[in-house]
């Protein structure tokens, strides 16, 4: 029987596997640059023409190579990279599968200058379509240069499917943007048709990085994120809640400096955003992984652009976990921006808890401000000499509009929407109260029957549970009629019967803002603070206003309300002299 099976010929393998690694001329870029900063290379200039169909040009400064090894890179599966298996689960290199060469070289005019060894003399090759065409020796400094011309010139089904020049060029400047933030410390220079798109010396960090890219607006809109867990570790930089928008967002992920996608990570992102953002709000999330050996599976596709964890529940977790501590640090970071303080700069012993008393975080969030760090703050009552620059005020507060608090700071003013700032105080309340079994109601001499549409009736019954820990005690009394034994007293003014019924209205039918929630705890907890809190055209007195104040920068999240609206607005004393023509 004649022989049906044969081993394919090399260009053929390499044409195939071409197929997988080379979609379009970003692709061809994002291999070279890969190899360029696995060869250490401090900096990496492209030049394109024709948005890279035409001509894609990377020169490094990395190592370099031999003149044996060149012609060796050329070969697939040659790899310098990894020698066994093992090298596979601890890859500290972009770079370990040997194909990314020889597949672009299989498929274009490749020409392949390197030099790494000043003692010899640089190497220059030329292969068109596989076949190497020509080796000699040329003259130039250590690192290499790799230009790629006619991307598919033997591939027309191939070249069928590439963009418009303009479109290309894109691609190919955010796969160099995407690897710049990766390597804050390379210097990238992305040049098309003689125009220079990206110029970005060596930066310090990833927020200077951001900066060269996006600018300082941007960069000053993220803050930093730490976290660990599990043998995992995680640095980034997420957006401001009062700084995110719907629409455009970027984000970025990393494992190792290897740009992945993984969308189930940017959801858990997202997720940490809840209750600080409307629902539509993407805020940005760059975000950097260090993991285990061996916890991390990157050989999943041929371009790497995926990654397989081996617990990936773990870091959704950590992600989420990391990403809200961030937030919830960053009331202190937003005030500095402003130069405005918190408006309480003593440090003072926090009263018993009590429903008055917002717990919490009132004196690490004040600790972090004035240290304007991560640092561990002050013990109460501790002197915190050196940190507060004057005396510490209690800063004076009026209610204006019968809607707003101003609050006269020591660098500024604030105006606090009320209703807002109470929404914030109470879901906080409330969620604390659910770990901590509960908040206590007033049981009512004259309890209230409700009569309620019967789908409201049965939500009633079935939250019962929660419903008591919020101060509203339920009983069902059959007939679609309920009873109720106690009520919450967030504020003087409350109308118990009609928070109740808004209530159990919006927990049956949805909303938005419960659409949002994560949880049961969390939907029951903002309907309630979304019903409950003070309405605009209340008049406070003056310990009223003192004490919602308190309570509000006694939150975790002081400065949006549950449906991600701001709680504070500042005008800082440079902007009122800038409006004043001073
Ligand atoms: N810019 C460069 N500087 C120094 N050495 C290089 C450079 N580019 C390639 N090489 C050498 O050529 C080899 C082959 O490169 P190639 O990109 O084909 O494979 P790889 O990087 O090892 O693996 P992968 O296919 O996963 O990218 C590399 O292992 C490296 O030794
Ligand atoms: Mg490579």
């Amino acid at each position: 029987m004649a022989r049906t099976i044969e081993v394919l010929p090399d260009a053929v393998a390499n044409q195939i596997a071409a197929g997988e690694v080379v979609e379009r001329p970003a692709s061809v870029v994002k291999e070279l640059v890969e190899n360029a900063l696995d060869a250490r290379a401090g900096r990496v200039e492209i030049e394109l023409a024709g948005g890279g169909k035409r001509k894609v040009r990377v020169a490094d400064d990395g190592l370099g190579m031999s003149r044996e090894d060149a012609l060796l890179s050329l070969d697939r599966h040659a790899t310098s990279k990894v020698r066994g298996t093992s090298d596979l689960r601890a890859l500290k290199t972009f770079g370990f599968r040997g194909e990314a060469l020889p597949s672009i070289a299989s498929v274009s005019r490749l020409t392949l200058e390197t030099q790494a060894d000043v003692a010899e003399p640089g190497t220059s090759i030329r292969v068109e379509g596989g076949r190497i065409l020509q080796v000699r020796d040329m003259a130039r400094t250590r690192g290499t240069t790799v230009q790629v011309e006619r991307l598919f010139f033997n591939a027309p089904a191939r070249a069928k499917f590439l963009r418009n020049t303009a479109a290309e060029t894109r691609a190919v400047s955010d796969a160099v943007g995407t690897l710049s933030l990766a390597h804050p410390g390379v210097a990238f220079r992305l040049e098309s048709e003689g125009r220079v798109l990206l110029d970005l010396n060596a930066a310090s960090d990833l927020p200077n990085r951001v900066a060269q890219l996006w600018g300082d607006r941007a960069a000053e809109e993220l803050i930093p994120v730490h976290g660990e867990g599990e043998g995992f570790r995680l640095v980034g930089l997420v957006q401001r809640p009062d700084a995110a928008r719907p629409g455009f967002r970027r984000t970025a992920l990393f494992v190792h400096g290897r740009p992945f996608r993984e969308p189930a990570l940017i959801r858990a992102g997202d997720r940490a955003y809840r209750t600080t953002v409307a629902p539509e709000t993407r805020p940005w999330i760059l975000l950097e992984l260090r993991v285990p050996a061996g916890s991390v599976d990157v050989n999943v596709h041929p371009t790497k652009a995926e990654v397989r964890f081996q617990n990936r529940n773990a870091v959704e977790a950590l992600v989420e976990r990391s990403i809200r501590e961030a937030l919830e640090g960053e009331a202190s970071a937003a005030t500095m921006d402003q130069d405005l303080p918190l408006p309480h700069v003593q440090v003072r012993e926090r009263s018993p808890a009590g429903p008055g008393d917002g717990g919490g975080s009132s004196e690490t969030q004040m600790a972090l401000f004035l240290r304007g760090d991560g640092a561990p703050g002050p013990e109460p009552g501790q002197e915190v000499d050196g940190l507060v620059p004057e005396p510490a005020e209690p800063p004076r507060l009026w209610q204006v509009h019968r809607a707003y608090i101003l609050a006269e700071v020591r660098d500024g003013l604030l105006l606090i929407d009320q209703h807002a700032a109470h929404e914030r105080v109470l879901f906080e309340e409330i969620m604390r109260s659910f770990d901590t079994g509960g908040s206590e109601g007033q049981r009512l001499l004259f309890p209230l029957t409700l009569r309620l549409p019967a789908a409201e009736y049965e939500q009633a019954e079935a939250l019962s549970g929660l419903l008591h820990q919020t101060g509203f005690e339920v009983e069902g009394f059959g007939g679609d009629t309920v009873i109720v034994h106690g009520v919450p007293a967030p504020h003087p003014n409350f109308d118990a019967e009609r928070s109740f019924r808004e209530m159990i209205e919006e927990l049956t039918h949805g909303s938005e803002l419960v659409r949002s929630a994560r949880n049961q705890h969390e939907r029951v907890a903002m309907s309630f603070a979304c019903k409950s809190a003070i309405k605009a055209g209340q008049t406070l007195d003056e310990r009223e206003v003192q004490e919602l104040f308190d309570r509000l920068f006694a939150t975790e999240l002081p400065y949006h309300d549950v449906h991600g609206r701001p709680t504070v607005v500042r005008l800082s004393s440079r902007e009122l002299e800038r409006k004043f023509g001073r």
